[in-house]
């Protein structure tokens, strides 16, 4: 199992590399993979033509009503059950999807976070999948609350912004200041002007991470967008698809 989370500044493209990345792995049918969509606003699910999936916050629901009702039954029990029909639910084709959704109160996050961080236990030790793909919210929050604090890769999505470069090392730091345990640092420049890669590459190894490559600005999201399409419709020969495979090549052989 290696699970790999995507982070970085807002709107670099986490979800559109995600997206990229999970369909490389059932194009090439790599073994199981579960993609957790962790961000609120469900992008990743549209981009892969999998919303209307039931959400860990529609089970948190369903949780609290069943612990009301059958008080014999402990927490856990009632948890496991409902988390594997939630997989069950989410079975895509060629991958299984898991949203997250939005927290219950306004603002509040605090339960569907508990639970994806027992997802995340759950997952990690059972054995079904061989990859698990989970697209964050961007900046550091998944990290400052250790939702995925066991992430073997962390993917950084970025461009040449300062601002977005700045990212890198934020994550570094609070990752660091909560303990998460993150086996590597990828980053990946998306969408970024060739006479700027340098700088992406520079700021990536001085922070210590490895640097990946590049997804090029590619016209055709703006047809899929358009069109309600998925990333499963993109041409195989795509600028974007291209770049990915070759990242996923490395992202497979670490
Ligand atoms: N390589 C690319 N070529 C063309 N368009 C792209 C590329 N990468 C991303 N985009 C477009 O840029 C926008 C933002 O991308 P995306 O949603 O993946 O970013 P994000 O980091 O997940 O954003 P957020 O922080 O809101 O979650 C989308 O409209 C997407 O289609
Ligand atoms: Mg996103």
């Amino acid at each position: 199992m290696k699970i790999l989370g995507f982070f970085g500044k807002g709107g670099t493209g986490k979800t559109t590399l995600t997206a990229l990345i999970l369909r490389e792995l059932v194009k090439r049918n790599e073994g199981e993979v579960l993609a957790i969509d962790a961000d609120a606003n469900e992008c990743l699910a549209c981009l892969l033509g999998a919303e209307g999936t039931p959400t860990l916050s529609d089970m948190l629901q369903k949780y609290k009503r069943q612990r009301e009702e059958s008080p014999e039954l402990t927490g856990i029990d009632i948890f496991q059950n409902l988390f594997e029909t939630l997989l069950m639910e989410g079975e895509q084709d060629g991958y299984d999807m898991l949203i997250m959704g939005r927290g219950e109160g306004a603002g509040c996050f605090c339960a569907v976070n508990d639970l994806l961080q027992a997802v995340f236990e759950k997952t990690v030790e059972g054995e079904a999948y061989k990859y698990l793909l989970m697209d964050c919210e961007a900046g550091v929050e998944h990290i400052a609350r250790k939702t995925s604090g066991r992430i073997h890769d962390a993917v950084i999505v970025t461009d040449a912004s300062k601002v977005s470069l700045d990212t890198l090392k934020r994550i570094k730091d609070v990752a660091a200041e909560v303990g998460a345990e993150i086996g590597n640092y990828y980053v990946v420049a998306n969408k970024t002007r060739p006479d700027m890669l340098e700088k992406v590459k520079e700021t990536a190894e001085s922070l210590g991470f490895k640097y990946l490559g590049t997804i090029p600005e590619d016209p055709n999201f703006t047809d899929i967008a358009y069109e309600g399409k998925t990333v499963f419709d993109l041409p195989d020969d795509s600028p974007a698809v291209q770049a990915a495979k070759k990242i996923t090549d490395q992202l497979l052989s670490a």
